[in-house]
């Protein structure tokens, strides 16, 4: 709420935001490499005469094969706004939270610059499948072509793998597949037979959970997603055990939701607003991706704000203090979550916008979830289905209807 302050004061203070916006990139700002023309409109709704944001705007995107400053200088163009690199989440962007691995010696898949994405978020001690693969040339041999031509011994003064990052899809996958298992059975040291009476495997954490994606083609091509079912598929068969991720990120991860709301408090915090950033709106094209994701994210708010509301009880019952004195919840106190500190969020907003892979027009039930639901679930293993997670707060034309309902919903007028 935001003229309370210009009433109070009885004059027109310049308004402060209580509310972050969270976008999704692609079928929302763009589609393929064509702008999509209602997003200018939409930015400069966003933004006061000297093209600074009124409100805290984070971009959300599951895609992950190149760094920040691009995506960033992309999205500058394309908007005609600024747009700086603390304002873009990448799928892989929440590994910089993940402190206690970043000097660990790291095995890295993907395509596109890995290693410096590596680096980028925070890890010191990084080896490529590549690099692997020359060290112990025969382990590669599924391409003829590729295997090793003269007899070759392992040159092995590369350190144990400590842990497994899955960035993406890599571009010959039966190489990543072959290698990342080899890994996670030698435990870590290639020199070493597979030992399969394991306990547990090398901690593996993995980016963009995505099964498919729509590009030029008229079918959905496959995504990392597809990937990790191989991956997940061979370790079972072969170990008879679940294939677990320490971390899972990317949209609809809760992770990348704490991650994003982190980062509008941050945004807020440096543009000198007091207000609390109370409610966010995520607003995407995907009902298993930016939908999901936020509804399970508002949840959690929910659920939070409900045990805190129990504590608060609790402690006046007990005469432990009145609700304004409870102190700071203490159940996030150990790794990431700690990183990150509270969320001052309280709930987050799902809204679905019709330029993208949802399309009203198309010959589908009306229900979405209704459509969803007599279909296969596309999903990651670890992602139950629920169809109350993929029904959207609103819908919206385009992103542009939506920057103005939320304006709407917020009472909240750019005086700019
Ligand atoms: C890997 O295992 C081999 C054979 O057991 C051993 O000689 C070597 O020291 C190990 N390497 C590391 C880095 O632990
Ligand atoms: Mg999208």
């Amino acid at each position: 709420m935001l003229c309370f302050q210009c009433f109070h004061a009885g004059l027109l203070l310049l308004s402060e935001p209580s509310f972050g916006l969270l976008f999704d990139i692609d079928g929302v700002l763009v589609r393929g490499k064509t702008p999509i023309p209602a997003a200018k409109r939409a930015f400069q709704k966003l933004v006061d005469a000297k093209g600074q944001f009124v409100v805290p705007v984070v971009f959300v995107t599951n895609a992950g094969n190149c760094l920040r400053q691009k995506k960033a200088d992309q999205l500058s163009h394309i908007l005609g706004v600024p747009i700086s690199q603390d304002q873009v989440m990448m799928s892989h962007s929440p590994l910089r939270m993940f402190k206690k691995y970043h000097d660990k010696h790291v095995l890295v898949s993907g395509q596109g610059p890995v290693l410096d994405i590596a680096k980028n978020v925070g890890f010191t001690n990084v080896v490529s499948i590549d690099m692997l693969r020359e060290s112990f040339p025969l382990l590669d041999m599924v391409d003829h072509n590729r295997r090793p031509k003269l007899p070759s011994l392992p040159v092995v003064n590369l350190p144990r793998v400590e842990a497994v990052v899955l960035f993406g899809e890599p571009i010959r996958w039966e190489t990543n597949l072959q290698l990342i298992i080899d890994v996670l059975l030698t435990n870590g040291n290639l020199s070493n037979a597979y030992e399969t009476a394991l306990s547990a495997h090398l901690p593996l954490l993995a980016c963009n959970m995505d099964l498919m994606w729509m590009a030029e083609a008229h079918s959905p091509r496959f995504g990392h997603g597809t990937f990790m079912v191989c991956l997940e598929n061979i370790y079972k068969k072969i170990i008879g055990k679940d294939l677990k991720y320490e971390a899972l990120m990317g949209k609809p991860s809760e992770l990348t939701y704490h991650f994003a709301e982190f980062l509008i408090r941050e945004q807020a915090a440096e543009r000198g607003w007091r207000a609390p950033i109370r409610s966010l709106y995520a607003i995407g094209d995907n009902l298993m991706t930016d939908i999901y994701g936020a509804n399970l994210y508002n949840r959690y708010l929910d659920e939070r704000m409900a045990r805190k509301s129990t504590k608060a009880v609790a402690n006046m019952v007990t005469g432990a203090g009145t609700p304004a004195s409870v102190p700071q919840e203490v159940d996030m106190d150990n790794g990431w979550e700690s990183e990150l500190a509270s969320p001052s969020a309280t709930s987050c907003k799902s809204i679905l916008v019709c330029t993208g892979v949802y399309n009203p027009h198309m010959d589908l039930p009306k229900d979405a979830s209704q459509c969803i639901k007599e279909t296969v679930f596309h999903g990651h293993r670890d992602f139950r289905f629920d169809p109350a997670l993929v029904e959207p707060e609103k819908i919206a034309e385009d992103v542009d209807a939506a920057v103005e309902l939320i304006f709407e919903m917020e009472k909240f007028v750019n005086t700019v």
